[in-house]
């Protein structure tokens, strides 16, 4: 068994801002409440890209910076609320986008989750070898499925894409990864689909294929796994927290961040966070975060990150990564 390393981080986001501002002229809501219970203040909000057009150019991001071009890639793993189509996967629109002939190509749906996710899933075909280099990517327009007139959820969500390239390696990079779902929960965050319909059923009534949410049980949710799942990190690889340079958590709420910040006794800088400028990005959220810390160089050689995400399903997920450049 190999060891596996992430030689490249990209990401892409929609060049429209909309401010919290923006967001009072379209439902009864302010910047003191968004601000307040959330800690976002803008977001990005596509004016027409798709998933896979982010994801494409977030990817095509991640291979320059790993030097690589997209024909050495034999694996695309696309983590996403919101393919392009239900079939095929969005990761074989994002394969004929950039050119990454050479690569099989598949979807992970496990919402804010999926990243990590993804992460761990293109992990295990490295380490059996199958994989020699594979793009794994997190990317959500959820613009398009968010209820614009609900302000108890469009203020939170953006859209976005994030993209990592990982290679086998001889050093430990990406270690201690796992997954964690609970489907008896998920009727708490989600979005519809199209119920069944043919000649033999009609549907009693067909739900708008939008984001739905209990917030204040999602909120309980996160606060709680997200010190377990830490924890379990710790616990799976060995390390102390003070081992730790940063911890990336899925930028959801300030809040539930804040709170884990409490509770571990850290210091709230301990924790990356971009949100107030991009909202919830879902999958994408954490290499979004990523990229932008390798921009501001808070990440080095050698540092050691704990990941930790969670979302609909509800599931979560978490991982240690070792930098190796
Ligand atoms: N602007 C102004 N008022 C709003 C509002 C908005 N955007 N959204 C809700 N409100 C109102 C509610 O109607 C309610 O009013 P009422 O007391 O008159 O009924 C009041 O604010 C409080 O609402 P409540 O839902 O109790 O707020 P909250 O403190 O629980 O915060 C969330 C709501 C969504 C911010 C919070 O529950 C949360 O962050 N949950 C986690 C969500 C999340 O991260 N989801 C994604 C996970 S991957």
């Amino acid at each position: 068994m190999k060891e596996v390393k992430i030689l490249g981080i990209g990401s892409a986001v929609p060049q429209r801002v909309m401010t919290n501002e923006d967001l009072s002229k379209i439902v009864d809501t302010n910047d003191e409440w968004i601000t307040t219970r959330t800690g976002i203040r803008e977001r990005r909000i596509s004016e027409g890209e798709n998933t896979s057009d982010l994801a494409s150019k977030a990817a095509l991001n991640a291979l320059d910076k790993a030097g690589l071009k997209p024909e050495d890639i034999d694996l695309i793993v696309l983590a996403t609320s919101t393919p392009d189509a239900l079939t095929p996967a969005t990761a074989v629109f994002v394969q004929e986008k950039i050119g990454a002939f050479n690569a099989a190509c598949f979807d992970i749906s496990a919402a804010c989750s999926g990243f990590i996710y993804a992460l761990n899933t293109a992990s295990q075909f490295i380490k059996t070898g199958q994989s020699k280099a594979a793009l794994v990517i997190g990317a959500d327009v959820l613009s398009k499925i968010t209820d614009w007139t609900d302000r108890s959820t469009c203020v939170l969500f953006g859209d976005g894409a994030g993209a990592a390239v990982l290679v086998p390696s001889e050093e430990k990079g990406v270690t201690s990864l796992f997954n964690g779902a609970d489907g008896r929960k998920a009727g708490v965050l989600g979005i519809n689909c199209v119920p069944v319909k043919n000649p033999f059923v009609t549907p009693e009534k067909i739900d708008d294929i939008k984001i739905f949410m209990d917030g204040r049980e999602v909120f309980k949710f996160a606060t709680s796994i997200i010190l377990e799942a830490i924890d379990k990190v710790l616990k799976d690889s060995g390390l102390n927290i003070d081992d730790i340079k940063y911890i990336v958590p899925h930028q959801a709420n300030y809040r539930i961040i804040e709170y884990a910040a409490r509770k571990l006794k850290l210091p709230e800088e301990k924790f990356f966070m971009n949100l107030q400028k991009y909202g919830n990005t879902s999958a994408a959220s954490i290499p979004i975060a990523l990229d932008e810390m390798l921009d501001k160089g808070l990440i080095k050689k050698g540092d050691k990150l704990i990941l930790v995400a969670f979302g609909a399903g509800l599931t979560w997920s978490a991982g240690l990564v070792e930098w190796q450049y």
